[in-house]
C-alpha cells in the first residue's frame, strides 16, 4: 500500500475535485461546533496543529474565536496549502506540506483534524504520527462524519471513490478508538453538537438527498474524538 503521508496531489486541490458542495464555506457549522466543544476556554499560549488542512479555514475560525499562541496546517495537496498561506492575513499560521511535520516532534498543545481520516490508509500510522508531534498531555480532537456505522457511508463511500484522488477507507469509530489507544492516548467522545441552521440545496446533491438527511448527519452522525496523550 502506498505511504499516502509522503504524497503529494499536486494537480488540482481537494476543492477543484470535490466542487461547491464541500467547499470551506460549507464546514462552517462543524468547525465552529468543533471550537464550542473543546473543553479549554483559553488557548491562548498553546501550538496547534490542524492535520489535513485543506485551504486553511478552520485554524483562521478557530484564532478568531479562540487566539493561540502558534500554529502550523499539513496537507498533501500543495495547491490547498499555498491558497490557505495567501489568506492567512496577519494570522501567526503556516501552512505546509505533511513532510513538515517531522521538524515539530513533541511540540504542539493540540492537534485538529476535521473530515480527514477516513482519506489515511493506515489509522495506526496516524494514531503514532499525533502521539510523536504532541506534547505529554497534548489533546487530539479529531471529527468525523464518514465511517462504517454511519447508515449513509456505504453510498457516499462510492461517491468518494469516483472522483476522490486518495481511495476512502472503512473504518468504524472502534478501529479508530483501537489505534489511539494502542499508539497509548486516553480516549473521550461525544457527537459533535452542530446548532443552529445549516445551509441546504434544494433538490439535494450527490451526498445529501434530502433535508432530513442533512440534520442527521450535522446533528447525529458527526463524532468527535477528544483524545489525549498519556503523559
Ligand atoms: C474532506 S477534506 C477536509 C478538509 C478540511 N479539514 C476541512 O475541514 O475543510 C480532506 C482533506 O484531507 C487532505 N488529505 C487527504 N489525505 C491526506 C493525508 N494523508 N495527509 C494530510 N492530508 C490529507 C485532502 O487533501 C483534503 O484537504
Amino acid at each position: 500500500m502506498d505511504d499516502m503521508s509522503t504524497q503529494t496531489i499536486k494537480v488540482k486541490t481537494w476543492d477543484d475535485l470535490v466542487g461547491e458542495e464541500y467547499m470551506q464555506e460549507g464546514h462552517g457549522p462543524s468547525w465552529r461546533a468543533m471550537i464550542d466543544q473543546m473543553s479549554e476556554a483559553d488557548i491562548s499560549g498553546a501550538k496547534v496543529l490542524d492535520f489535513g488542512c485543506n485551504r486553511g479555514g478552520f485554524l483562521r475560525m478557530l484564532y478568531d474565536m479562540k487566539p493561540f499562541k502558534n500554529a502550523v496546517g499539513v496537507d498533501i495537496a500543495t495547491d490547498s496549502v499555498a491558497v490557505a498561506n495567501a489568506q492567512r492575513g496577519t494570522r501567526p499560521i503556516h501552512y505546509g506540506h505533511n513532510d513538515e511535520l517531522s521538524a515539530h516532534k513533541g511540540s504542539f498543545d493540540y492537534a485538529f483534524s476535521h473530515e480527514v481520516v477516513y482519506l489515511l490508509p493506515d489509522m495506526d500510522a496516524h494514531a503514532r504520527e499525533i502521539y510523536d508531534a504532541l506534547k505529554p498531555g497534548g489533546v487530539y480532537y479529531l471529527v468525523i462524519g464518514e465511517y462504517a456505522e454511519n447508515p449513509l457511508w456505504p453510498r457516499w463511500y462510492n461517491v468518494v471513490h469516483e472522483f476522490s484522488p486518495v481511495p476512502p477507507q472503512n473504518y468504524s469509530l472502534n478501529d479508530i478508538a483501537s489505534s489511539f489507544d494502542k499508539a497509548g492516548f486516553a480516549i473521550a467522545v461525544n457527537r459533535l453538537n452542530c446548532h443552529g441552521f445549516f445551509s441546504y440545496q434544494a433538490g439535494g446533491d450527490r451526498y445529501i438527498k434530502n433535508p432530513l438527511e442533512l440534520v442527521k448527519f450535522m446533528t447525529e452522525y458527526m463524532m468527535m474524538f477528544r483524545l489525549q496523550k498519556k503523559a
